[in-house]
């Protein structure tokens, strides 16, 4: 059966520390292998994307892969042709299917009809490789990651489910504050506390940044949801990170963004341009982690 990495879930607790460990050593040492040796991965990319396709392109052949890249405007996808189908159609052709899509019971039908792994490269759910690597970046500052806050401002999105996941693994304490109307799904957030995660909700930005050792935020309306950016930008008013806001988390908080960003949205120019801002190294770790995640996919 393929190994597939759909969500944080996907990888058992105690392997997970193992990866993170990996990723380190990978950025630390700039590790090459053959891992991937005469595979091709295909990345088939449904909205648009700098850093996930860029990153596994590179990180594929830094594990001596082979990437080729698809989108559904510019294959059969676009015209209808049934997931199910290309599923079958491509496990023929490839060693692993690197996905970004809408919905993620298409990773499913991916997996079900497929014999090949997925990864899921952002689903309108999820986004597990950017959490991944933002526990790297946390890791590389605060290796004690059970003994963090985490805070979320603004949209209870794919990020948050996945930062909702990665309490489950990794152990720390999320603190969410989101609008009313755009709370993380709910099942989401009830399977993660069923399984230990210390999770809580506001509506108060400053509640949630209270002593917060990460205060993290993203987009008010994320890909899929563009006609929505006006009406979002109501419903998130008093949601920005600005500095009075980061004022109240820990000293030494730090902020983070998955990016792309909207200036003087979600974040005001100096957090996100100012000392506290990591927001680079997050984007730099996606390499790493994605070469340890295809690691703990590939190596038997
Ligand atoms: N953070 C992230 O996934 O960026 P891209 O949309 O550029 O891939
Ligand atoms: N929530 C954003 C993340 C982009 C990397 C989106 O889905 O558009």
């Amino acid at each position: 059966m393929p190994k597939h990495f759909l969500t944080i879930l996907d990888i058992p607790r105690d392997e997970a520390k193992q990866v993170l460990l990996r990723a380190k050593e990978m950025k630390d040492n700039n590790v090459r292998t053959n891992l991937l040796a005469g595979k091709t991965m295909l990345l088939i990319f449904e909205k648009a994307s700098t850093r996930t396709r860029v990153s596994f392109e590179v990180g594929v052949r830094q594990l001596g892969g082979d990437p080729v890249f698809i989108t559904s405007k510019d294959s059969q996808l676009g015209r209808s042709e049934p997931l199910k189908d290309t599923a079958r159609v491509l496990s023929r052709y490839a060693d692993g299917l690197i996905v970004r899509t809408f919905g993620q019971e298409k990773l499913d039908t991916l997996v079900e009809y497929g014999d090949i792994p997925v990864v899921n490269a952002l689903t309108d759910e999820y986004h597990p490789c950017q959490i991944m690597a933002d526990m790297l970046t946390m890791y590389e500052r605060t290796p004690n990651l059970d003994e963090l806050k985490v805070a979320w401002v603004g949209d209870g999105n794919n990020m948050v489910h996945s930062f909702i996941n990665g309490a489950v693994t990794f152990g720390y304490e999320l603190s969410i504050a989101c609008p009313e109307g755009y709370d993380p799904n709910q099942a989401i957030v009830d399977r993660a506390v069923d399984l230990g995660a210390k999770i809580s909700i506001t509506r108060d930005p400053a509640v949630a940044v209270s002593g917060a050792h990460y205060v993290n935020t993203d987009v008010w309306a994320s890909m899929g949801q563009e006609e929505e950016q006006k009406k979002r930008e109501v419903a998130f008013a008093g949601y920005e990170v600005d500095e009075t806001l980061m004022a109240k988390a820990d000293g030494n908080a730090k902020f983070m963004h998955c990016l792309p960003v909207h200036r003087g949205e979600e974040v005001s120019e100096s957090v996100f341009e100012g000392p506290a801002s990591i927001v680079w190294d997050q984007a730099e770790n996606r390499l790493h982690m994605q070469k340890a995640i295809l690691e703990w996919i590939y190596k038997n």
